[in-house]
């Protein structure tokens, strides 16, 4: 088990006077002791919403960026350390028209040239994760400036999944140990869970706690795989543009009324035998 002190490098603060008064309202009602440390969300529906208003689908992708703010701006004034969007996935690159892709691109550039100052005014850094290398050269360039312009900021850290998978992240990772394992001439029986996640692209955050997915759709979609083994999922019928800061404190409030077990015994889970040697088994 890593140490929970080793992720809580930032200890963003709180600007509850800056939530709106609908968001205080349902902030109110949460336990701020058992905040979850990182929330990841699977932003999807941004097509659906446009065809929904006779609209094309870029006008939900343009719509969808601007859910990205303002959610982003509520997990940051709520003190929410980590923050992760899946905002493109290998498979949208590969399966998508191009002319969509394309667009997506352009948004993404378009996002983080206009939000470096509410960036660097909200305290938030910013950080990607995904075979980014793959994406246009543009794009790779502004992503790298913005990480680098807020690498300093201790707030919430707000990472976007670009061009990733889940299994293609893990390909990454075990080429990276083969290597590593290799180099140090150790034999494969020695490899542990831990070796597994220090190669991972999130080795520097700790697990989501909370998974949420717009849209409805109860599916996980190659997002974290390896990460979200004990990770709570909620799934809203919302589609991603009309997702905000209200409903991510909606989701936590959720989040909050849940018992985590991780595979042991919950407060309700019934007594437990002090002699099990005792009990007859009994099998059909
Ligand atoms: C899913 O909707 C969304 C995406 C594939 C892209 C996510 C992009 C954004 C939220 C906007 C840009 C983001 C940033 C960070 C600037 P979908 O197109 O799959 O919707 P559908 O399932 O209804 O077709």
């Amino acid at each position: 088990m890593r140490p929970i002190g080793e992720f809580l490098s930032s200890s963003p603060s709180l600007r509850i006077d800056d939530l709106s008064a609908e968001e205080r309202a349902v902030y109110a009602t949460l336990k701020p002791e058992r905040l979850p440390q990182h929330v990841a969300i699977i932003m999807d529906g941004n097509g659906r919403w446009a065809c929904r208003r006779s609209l094309k689908r870029f006008v939900g992708h343009q719509q969808g960026a601007k859910a990205v703010q303002q959610v982003t701006e509520t997990a940051a004034r709520i003190g929410l350390p980590w923050l992760t969007l899946y905002a493109f996935s290998l498979e949208n690159n590969l399966r998508r028209p191009r002319a969509e892709v394309s667009f997506l691109m352009r948004l993404l550039k378009a996002y983080l040239d206009n939000n470096l100052e509410r960036m660097r005014n909200n305290n938030i850094r910013f950080r990607y994760i995904g075979r980014t290398h793959d994406l246009p050269a543009e794009v790779q360039d502004k992503m790298r400036r913005v990480e680098e312009d807020t690498a300093r900021n201790s707030g919430t850290t707000l990472t976007l999944a670009l061009n990733y998978g889940g299994r293609s992240e893990l390909v990454d990772a075990f080429r990276a140990l083969a290597a590593e394992m290799k180099h140090k001439q150790l034999s494969p029986d020695r490899i542990t869970e831990e070796d597994i996640h220090r190669h991972l692209y999130t080795a520097h955050m700790p697990d989501p706690d909370l998974l949420i997915r717009t849209s409805g759709e109860q599916r996980i979609s190659n997002f974290l795989l390896w990460q979200i083994a004990y990770t709570e999922i909620f799934v809203t019928e919302r589609y991603w543009p009309d997702f905000r800061g209200v409903h991510l404190l909606e989701a936590i409030a959720d989040f909050q009324g849940r018992e985590r077990r991780y595979g042991g015994i919950g407060e309700d889970g019934g007594e437990v035998e002090d002699d099990p040697d005792r009990i007859r088994i009994a099998v059909n």
